[in-house]
Parts: structure tokens; C-alpha cells; sequence
């Protein structure tokens, strides 16, 4: 990571912090908002303490090393789509017929022994320095608490090295884990994961896994140890691929598992199967807090480290952050294998604002009637992408994916509720929206083929809309149609929630010759004006079966969920800033940001910002 930092330095834009600034909440704040930015760069934090526990660190913390999309493809030394073509031409890769065409597969081929990761029997660079049990202790480690009410320090960039029972799989996840002392980490592998899946096998054995957790080295790593990779495809196989040069990995110092030699840090330890403890809450990429769950435990057998480490690590909140540019590359790049099991699949993109799983736009050729929906099961029913929540399907007719206006326009223009799937299925072990975790709604919207013929009746402008729904209810406070120019203009309002929203939807039965679209979202907290976080709050927080309804026109609920719905489960907080924590970084003129910007992004409570556009108490 030395290495890292110096290329940095003269390539990437390397922003140098060398004011003492706490790990807790001062850093990540500084590096959420800095991800934020148009331009944004990564950081380095020459002095990070710990005011609280006295401490200061011996190693610098590194962050948003992804903090762009040219940052993220010199990463790679490649853009993400020449990985994606390679991967292409490897899965359709046909046996030879002619002399030519044999010689012609030698340098492919060859260039395959570099995919396999080497073991080698020296030790590695990430083992100068070693830590034995008995001198164990995490607080050396600069590990973040990144907002006010995660329940500790979490380690937010570790790559988790675990392996099957048999000892014939091996497995790079990027998982949080949480510090609980000096000794002990949380490990957060969500339950359809892969360590997960290996966890389970060591219980029913009634044996201790091994586990060990590097941090640094090949920022390449830390992208291959978020890939969805199939089960059972061990990641440093996709790092081989991409650096066409095999990982080099060396075995740690207390259990059979391989590391990279070139990483940084080393926790080697052992997850007793016998043992949970409550893990969170932790403020996560969905934006909101995950709360308190049962997590197996990871004791600590020793440390290693390069002589001077650097700590690597990522904040993660309301969109856009550094997973931004991460799941850009993980889209590209997979891609071509998602093709073979929807072969007229042309292209997709998931949007930060959805937080990828919960939003996905996709791009087909339509061979026959049902197409689209056949798709849809496709992606519901395979890897990671069957967390997907909602999946909106065009055709090759429609604009490019990232022309977000041009689609939406296209899409609108073909929204028909008989087009529209609602289903159930498997969801991310994050969603907070669905009635029981881990399985909840699925919409599926089919906006292939051709414009529908009826639009909206007898269209109202905002402010007439506005009044006539409050002569209906008091509680909706404000209201705005998008896209009023197409067949489906998306009509918001917000509310001041007092009952549940299907009530609100049947009264408003009357207005179908003026709705087509009906959006609902709480007022505290969501601005009418900022769609991005609009779309952000929507798909967090509807689950399809329960919150759309296609007749007589389309409305969604997205209004936070409670008692008044007949929802049981605890609905999580969003993902606020410490305002004393942004204005000290502020009076230190380390970040530069306005009431604006908070409000855009949503870094604190509506109701916590002073000046700028206030929200309206009508
Ligand atoms: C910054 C970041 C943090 C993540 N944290 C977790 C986590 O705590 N638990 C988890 O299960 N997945 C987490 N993920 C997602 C996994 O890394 C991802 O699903 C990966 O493909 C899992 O690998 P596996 O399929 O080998 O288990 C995170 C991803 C990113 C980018």
C-alpha cells in the first residue's frame, strides 16, 4: 500500500491529512463527504487518534481509493469492459478446426496459467512483523466508527480468506467486521454468502473454522473480495485474470489458509461455531442502520503486518460513496456472465441510488411475447442478482442506459400495469422493507415493445393537484408530477403519516383520471425536489407484494413502515452525519459544504439544518 499511496500521490490526486483526526467519526465523515464531490479524491490520513481511548496510531488510514471511475480503471490498468471482452471471448471459446485457428488459441491459452494463484513456501512481506497471541490487541489498528450509532469500530475494507471443511475450496468475501475488544471480531458474512455457507458446514462438524482477514496490499484485491463470484470460484482466480499475473500467496502463520503475500495487515484467528454474539447496529450502504443480529465471533491468534502498514478502509451510507465506482467495474465486468443464462441480453446498469440490488435496468432484444418476464426469473433466481428487488426491462429500441432523463422518458412512455410483474423471492439479507427478513416482494416491469396509447385523462398542474388531494387529506403537505409530458407522469406527494397509506390510495380512487403514477413518501426527511434521493428512498423502502398497487392506477407506498401498517419487524434509522463532527471538520477548512449540499445528500436530519431550503410546515 506504500506503493499505493506513492502512485497516488502523483496520479490519483492523493489528498494528505496530516492534522491529527479521530477514527471515530471525524475521518469517515471526511472521507463521506469527499466521495460526494464531482471530482472526487482519495485520502490519506497521515495522524489518525483515538481522543476517546487515548491513543494514537502508528499507520495511516487510506480511503476512497476508488474514489472515481478513472481512479477504479487504473486500478485494473484496463477499463472494466476489455475484462468483461476477455471473459467473452473465454466462454465462447470453441475447439479449433484449422491449423491456423489453433495457433491462433496458443497465446489465450497460455495467458490462462496465469489466472491460477501461486502458493508459495516462503513467508511474505505481510509477515515482517509479528504480533503472537498473548500481545494481541486491535486497538493498534486505526479501525473506524463511522457514524454515531454503529455499536463499535467496524473493519470496513477486510478481506476475509475462509475455506471449505475439506479444505478444497477457497474463498476472498469482503465482509465487515465489527472490533468487540482486544481479541474478538464480529463477522458480518450476510447468510447468502459464501464463508456463510462454509461457517455451516464447520458447525455441523462441530469444529473451529479457520479465518484470516487481510487489509491493503493490491487494491485490486479488495474489489475481487466484493465480486459476486459463483459459489465455490475462488476470487484470486478473477484477480489472475484481470493482472494477467498470478497472485502470490503464502500461508498464514496459524491455519492452512493462503494470503496474499503483498497485503498489509493479517488477522489470524479462529470462529468458534459455538459462539454468537450480537453484531451492529452499523450504518450501511443501503443508507439506513442495519440492526442488532446474532454473528459468529472471530478470536484473534496473532497479527501480522508489513514493517510500515497502511490501513486500508471505506465508508459506506447514502448514496454516491465508493461502492459507486466499485459496482461499476463489478457490472462491467460481469456482464458476460450473466449472457449465458439470458442470451439476448444486451446490457445492464444498477444505479447507486439503488444500491444496486435494489434497482436494476436492463436492456434486451425481444425474440418472443413473455421475454421480458422469462428474464426477470433469470436474474431472480441466480447468484446475487436474485436479490435484485425491481427490474425494469427495455428493449434495444430504447436510449442508453445511463442517459437517465432519455430512459425514463422511454420507460414512462410504456408502463402498462398488465405488464407488470409482482412476485416474491429471495431479498438481501439487509432489506429492511419486506415483512419477514431475507424473503420479500419482486417487481418485475416489462417497458419492452411499444408506447401504451392512453396518458393521463385530464391532467391538473402541482399546485391544483395539491389542493384537491388536501381537501382529501390533511396529512399529504406537498406535492410534484416528473415527466408530465409522457403517458405515465410520476406524481409525488409526501405526508405526514398517520395511518396507513392504502386508506390514503382508496380515497384517492376518484383522482384516476388525473394520476397514473402515484409515488408516496414521508415528509420528514425526503425532498420533493431531489430525485435522485427519491429513487434512493423508494426501492430501500418498498416491498412490492405489500406497497404496489396496480389498480386504478399505479401507486406506490414508500412511506417508512410500523405498527400503523401491521409491520412488526423494527424499521431501521437512516444514516445521519454528527453535525458538531461536519462543522469542526468545516472551522478546520478540511471539508467545504453548504446546507445545500447536506440537504442533497441527506447528511443530517431535515429538521437539524439551519438555513437553505427549509421544509414546508404548510
Ligand atoms: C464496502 C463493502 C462492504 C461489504 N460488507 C459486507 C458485509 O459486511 N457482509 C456481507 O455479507 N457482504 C458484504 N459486502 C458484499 C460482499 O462483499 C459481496 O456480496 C461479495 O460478493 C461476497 O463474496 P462471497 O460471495 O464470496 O461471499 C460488502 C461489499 C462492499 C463493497
Amino acid at each position: 500500500m506504500q506503493d499505493v499511496v506513492q502512485w497516488l500521490k502523483e496520479n490519483g490526486g492523493l489528498k494528505i491529512v496530516n492534522e491529527p483526526l479521530d477514527v471515530e467519526l471525524e475521518i469517515p465523515h471526511m472521507a463521506y463527504v469527499e466521495v460526494k464531490l464531482e471530482d472526487s479524491r482519495p485520502i490519506l490520513f497521515t495522524h489518525p487518534v483515538n481522543k476517546a481511548k487515548g491513543i494514537e496510531y502508528e499507520m495511516p488510514v487510506l480511503m476512497n481509493i476508488f474514489a472515481n471511475k478513472q481512479l477504479t480503471e487504473d486500478i485494473f490498468g484496463k477499463h472494466p469492459d476489455e475484462v468483461a471482452e476477455g471473459i467473452e471471448a473465454l466462454l465462447k471459446l470453441k475447439p479449433p478446426k484449422t491449423l491456423k485457428a489453433k495457433l491462433a488459441m496458443i497465446p489465450r491459452l497460455f495467458s490462462l496459467k496465469n489466472v491460477f494463484p501461486k502458493r508459495l513456501k516462503s513467508r511474505g512481506e505481510c509477515q515482517e512483523v509479528i504480533i503472537p497471541r498473548e500481545e494481541v490487541d486491535l486497538d493498534r489498528l486505526p479501525i473506524l466508527k463511522t457514524w454515531e450509532e454503529d455499536g463499535g469500530p467496524f473493519v470496513t475494507m477486510g478481506q476475509v480468506y475462509t475455506q471449505s471443511l475439506n479444505g478444497e475450496m477457497q474463498n476472498l468475501g469482503m465482509y465487515r467486521l465489527q472490533q468487540y475488544d482486544k481479541n474478538r471480531l464480529g463477522m458480518h458474512w450476510q447468510i447468502h454468502k459464501d464463508a456463510s455457507h462454509f461457517f455451516d458446514q464447520y458447525q455441523k462438524a462441530g469444529k473451529k473454522m479457520p479465518v484470516t482477514v487481510a487489509i491493503g496490499g493490491d487494491p485490486l484485491y479488495i474489489w475481487c473480495g466484493q465480486a459476486p463470484m459463483p459459489h465455490g470460484m475462488f476470487e484470486m482466480l478473477l484477480y489472475g485474470f484481470v493482472r494477467n499475473r498470478n497472485a502470490q500467496l503464502v500461508k498464514s502463520l496459524t491455519n492452512d489458509i493462503y494470503i496474499p503475500r503483498d497485503v498489509d495487515i493479517v488477522i489470524e484467528g479462529f470462529v468458534d461455531p459455538e459462539k454468537m454474539e450480537i453484531e451492529g447496529p452499523f450504518g450501511d450502504h443501503t443508507g439506513y442502520y442495519t440492526l442488532k443480529e446474532p454473528f459468529p465471533v472471530m478470536e484473534v491468534e496473532t497479527i501480522t503486518m508489513k514493517k510500515s502498514p497502511v490501513f486500508a478502509a471505506t465508508v459506506v451510507g447514502k448514496p454516491p460513496l465508493e461502492d459507486k465506482y466499485m459496482g461499476w467495474a463489478t457490472e462491467r465486468v460481469f456482464l458476460p456472465m450473466l449472457k449465458p443464462m439470458a442470451p439476448d441480453l444486451i446490457d445492464y446498469n444498477m444505479p447507486e441510488n439503488g444500491v444496486f440490488h435494489n434497482l436494476i435496468l436492463a436492456k434486451m432484444k425481444v425474440m418472443y411475447k413473455g421475454h421480458a418476464q422469462q428474464f426477470m426469473h433469470a436474474f431472480w433466481g441466480v447468484g446475487q442478482m436474485s436479490f435484485v428487488k425491481h427490474a425494469l426491462f427495455v428493449g434495444e429500441d430504447a436510449p442508453e442506459l445511463e442517459e437517465a432523463e432519455a430512459l425514463t422518458i422511454h420507460i414512462l412512455n410504456r408502463i402498462d400495469p398488465e405488464k407488470i410483474l409482482i412476485t416474491s423471492g429471495i431479498v438481501d439479507h439487509l432489506d429492511h422493507s419486506s415483512a419477514e427478513q431475507f424473503v420479500g416482494g419482486k417487481l418485475g416491469v416489462d417497458a419492452t415493445g411499444a408506447e401504451v396509447e392512453e396518458g393521463v385523462a385530464a391532467p391538473l398542474n402541482d399546485s391544483e393537484l395539491l389542493e384537491k388531494m388536501q381537501e382529501i387529506s390533511g396529512n399529504v403537505k406537498d406535492l410534484r408530477q416528473y415527466f408530465r409530458g409522457t403517458k405515465n407522469p410520476v406524481c409525488v406527494i409526501t405526508v405526514n403519516k398517520k395511518r396507513s397509506q392504502r386508506k390514503l390510495i382508496k380515497k384517492l380512487k376518484a383522482f384516476q383520471s388525473h394520476i397514473k403514477l402515484l409515488v408516496i413518501v414521508d415528509h420528514a426527511n425526503n425532498d420533493i425536489d431531489d430525485p435522485y434521493m427519491l429513487i434512493w428512498r423508494v426501492v430501500n423502502n418498498i416491498d412490492a407484494g405489500r406497497d404496489v398497487v396496480l389498480e386504478p392506477f399505479i401507486a406506490i407506498d414508500a412511506t417508512n413502515k410500523s405498527e400503523l401498517d401491521g409491520f412488526e419487524r423494527e424499521w431501521p434509522g437512516d444514516t445521519f452525519c454528527t453535525r458538531e463532527v461536519l462543522e469542526g471538520l468545516q472551522e478546520k477548512g478540511l471539508i467545504d459544504i453548504d446546507e445545500t449540499f447536506i440537504r442533497k445528500f441527506g447528511l443530517l436530519p431535515f429538521d437539524r439544518i439551519d438555513t437553505g431550503k427549509q421544509v414546508s410546515e404548510t
